[in-house]
């Protein structure tokens, strides 16, 4: 497995990643809204656009015999997050999707991505994950992320925030 920066030819894999993981409960089909928006910012990020290069985005993904099987990003974290910071150099762990569970690919994007946070002289990495995702929270924790607080959403669901020293 590598893990690599994104590419142009990677798009359709990674909206083929986010079409399994964004599936609507009732119809059990992917929701389109959110599988655009998602690949959009990838898309954003490789051509660099003006939004994209303002919020900091960066994505990496894990490779396996050519094959795309996982995608991780970084971000300037969401104003939403900064209440919960605990300095002011931090970076958002954003929009973490392997297209099959438990074989140490989340693992290694992780590890990945934290070194070159470090590189880049963050000090500090936070996720925010929504309670539609409560499964993987587990994950957060054993990855060395410290619960930081919960955010609650306009539906009134709880989203959790970590944080972790780089
Ligand atoms: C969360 C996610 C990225 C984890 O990636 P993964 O490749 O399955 O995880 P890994 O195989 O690298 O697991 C690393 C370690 O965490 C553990 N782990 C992984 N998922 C876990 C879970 N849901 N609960 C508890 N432990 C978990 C593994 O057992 C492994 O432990 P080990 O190091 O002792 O062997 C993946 O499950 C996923 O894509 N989930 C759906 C999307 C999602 O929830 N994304 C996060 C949105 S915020």
């Amino acid at each position: 497995m590598e893990i690599r920066n994104v590419k142009k030819e990677d798009i359709t894999e990674i909206r083929n990643i986010y079409s399994k993981s964004y599936i609507d409960e009732e119809s059990g089909r992917p929701k389109d809204e959110d599988v655009d928006y998602f690949t959009k910012k990838v898309e954003d990020y490789v051509d660099q656009t003006k939004e994209s290069l303002g919020s900091d985005y960066y994505y990496l993904v894990a490779e396996n015999n050519t094959k795309v099987i996982g995608v991780i990003g970084t971000r300037k974290p969401h104003v939403r997050l900064l209440p919960l910071a605990k300095t002011d150099n931090s970076v958002e762990l954003y929009s973490l999707f392997v297209l099959e569970k438990n074989l140490g690919v989340g693992k290694s994007l992780v590890n990945k991505i934290i070194e070159i946070c470090r590189q880049k002289g963050y000090s500090e990495m936070m996720v925010l994950s929504a309670n539609r995702w409560k499964e993987s929270w587990p994950f957060y924790d054993k990855l060395g992320f410290e619960r930081a607080g919960t955010i609650t959403e306009l539906s009134g669901r709880l989203s959790q925030v970590w944080t972790r020293e780089l």
